[in-house]
């Protein structure tokens, strides 16, 4: 049988300016995912890049003083450096200003044109001249630009651009989405969707701008060049190659499984990606996932709001499991959430440093000053044994049907029930009492046994979101056996041999002093 195909996607990012905490929070979701069906056996292929066209860009870097090309090339190699350093697995890191993909896109955008799904017509707007940009009659009051930095007039233009059919598509588009109840999700969004927009009826959309030029140009007329969405949209199936010169891998991995967004772009995603695609006769998208967005103390984050995290200060100092492990499990996947030091700082001391930090350290500082670092392999079990048992079976059971709703935050909650009980097992035997009782050490061996048994089943259920912390797992229990480190080896409790050698490792996760680290961060 052929092994199953998985393909998830980010979207591609703006290049204007550098990545920040809310980019890497959907990156690293969709590298969990990914990471999480490679474990279950699928053949995955994922993709992510950058968006490197379009007015915005033009004009940061003519502020910089660079060109466009010289601008999206310095953010794409920081955009890579900052995945690496998040352990951002992707295969296929595009980008729209590749060769490849400009002339696909021009060849998409003839032949479109050619079966008249595209057609020439005028685009009137409101304009501001300053900014260079189109503002809808809603945004413009009393006349004036909306953006608050300019207020200047704006002016009634009217110019010639090309139009793509949405209208022809309306009907179908409402049909599938109602069909198929998995398409859009989270279900809110598919509502928004059908009842907001479909059901409203769809105007013909604009494809193409005459006011900038760093884009795509339309090759029969080069006046004309190709706006953002069939530009950036049609990335996903050419970069496996849809209407390039070998489609080997659009064969075999399209349609997406899912393409996971920004809950602010899931309508370009659900009407008018799916809406070329049915022009262009290719089968849509399993999935568009829109996915909440993260504020920053409350307010909304941005580069030119000031207020941008930057993930690398944070991996700098608390490790980039931490990192992860925050944002796959603070907010519920599909919600908007509130991004705080406290709030991060607090779940690094609780989570990882007390809970999973110590059971580690405890059981193998257990294992070494009873034993000298070796289990006998003589054991017995204890009163307690059934329940941590079956605490494991349950992490391992819930833990997959969360990471294949991709609801993160109940995956990881199912897992650290698993910890906090392993804990509490100690507690409960109570080694230290074992180790000074005569003829107990049978029982004591077998207790250890069974915490560095759910350690081992705790790093598989970790490894899609921690990738890191499972090595050192491994490490300090000696596990090199593959067989002992697959998804399925995690819901098989006693697989790991009985005689256990430890090497004590450096502490997972620090404590953190709190306050301390509040005042220091509040004054960076
Ligand atoms: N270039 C377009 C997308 C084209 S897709 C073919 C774009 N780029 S963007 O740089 O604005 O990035 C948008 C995506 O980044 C969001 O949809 C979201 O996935 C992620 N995020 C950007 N800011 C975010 C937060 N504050 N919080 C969570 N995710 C955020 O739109």
């Amino acid at each position: 049988m052929s092994q199953k195909t998985y393909y998830i996607t980010t979207p591609l990012y703006y290049s204007n300016a550098n990545m920040h905490i809310g980019h890497t929070y959907c990156s690293v979701a969709a590298d969990t995912m990914a990471r999480y069906k490679k474990a279950r056996g699928y053949d995955v292929k994922f993709l992510t890049g950058m968006d490197e066209h379009g007015q915005k860009i033009e004009k940061a870097a003519a502020a910089l003083g660079k060109s466009p090309q010289e601008h999206v090339d310095g953010i794409a190699e920081l955009t890579k450096e900052l995945w690496a350093t998040m352990g951002i697995d992707y295969d296929i890191f595009w980008r729209t200003t590749d060769k490849v993909h400009e002339k696909t896109v021009m060849k998409i955008f003839k032949q479109l044109y050619d079966q008249g799904d595209i057609y020439k017509g005028a685009y009137e707007g409101l304009y501001c001249v300053t900014c260079e940009a189109f503002y809808t009659e809603l945004a413009v009051k009393d006349g004036k630009c909306p953006d608050p930095n300019c207020g200047k007039d704006v002016e009634r233009v009217k110019e010639e651009a090309y139009f793509f059919k949405m209208s022809k598509y309306q009907d179908r588009l409402i049909k599938h989405i109602e069909d198929n109840p998995n398409f859009i999700y989270p279900e809110s969004r598919r509502n928004e969707m059908l009842n907001n927009f479909l059901k409203q009826g769809l105007d013909d959309l604009c494809v193409t701008r005459t006011s900038f030029k760093w884009g795509i140009p339309v090759d029969f007329d080069p006046e004309h060049v190709i706006y953002v969405w069939i530009d950036a949209l049609s990335n996903y199936a050419v970069a496996l190659g849809f209407m390039g010169e070998n489609d080997t891998e659009y064969q075999k991995y399209w349609p997406a499984d899912v393409h996971l967004v920004g809950k602010e772009i899931v309508r370009f995603h659900t009407i008018i990606w799916p809406a070329l695609l049915m022009a262009l006769n290719a089968p849509l998208p399993k999935q568009v996932y829109g996915h909440g967005l993260l504020n920053i103390d409350g307010r909304k984050m941005g580069k030119s709001l000031g207020n941008a995290v930057d993930p690398h200060l944070l991996v700098g100092r608390y490790g980039v499991d931490a990192v992860r492990y925050f944002l796959m499990r603070e907010v519920v996947f599909g919600q908007d959430g509130n991004f705080t030091n406290e709030a991060l700082v607090g779940r690094i001391n609780a989570d990882l440093a007390n809970d999973l930090g110590n059971l580690l350290s405890r059981t193998v500082g257990m294992v070494d000053k009873y034993f000298g670092g070796k289990l006998p392999a003589r054991q017995l079990a204890t009163d307690f044994d059934a329940s941590l048992i079956e605490s494991a079976a349950i992490a391992a059971q819930k833990a997959e049907e969360a990471y294949d709703r991709m609801q993160f935050s109940d995956a990881l909650n199912e897992i650290w029930n698993f910890v906090r009980r392993a804990n509490k097992y100690i507690d409960e035997v109570a080694p230290w009492v074992l180790f000074k009782e005569e003829g107990r050490q049978d029982v004591l061996a077998g207790c250890l046994y069974n915490l560095a048994e759910s350690l081992r089943i705790i790093a598989v259920l970790i490894g899609p979101v921690m990738p890191n912390t499972p090595v050192a797992i491994h490490s300090q229990l000696n596990i090199t056996d593959g067989n002992l480190k697959t998804w399925e080896s995690a819901k098989e409790f006693g697989l790991l041999d009985r005689d256990v050698v430890v090497t004590k490792g450096d502490i997972v996760f620090p404590r953190i002093d709190i306050k301390k680290e509040l005042e220091e961060l509040a004054g960076m």
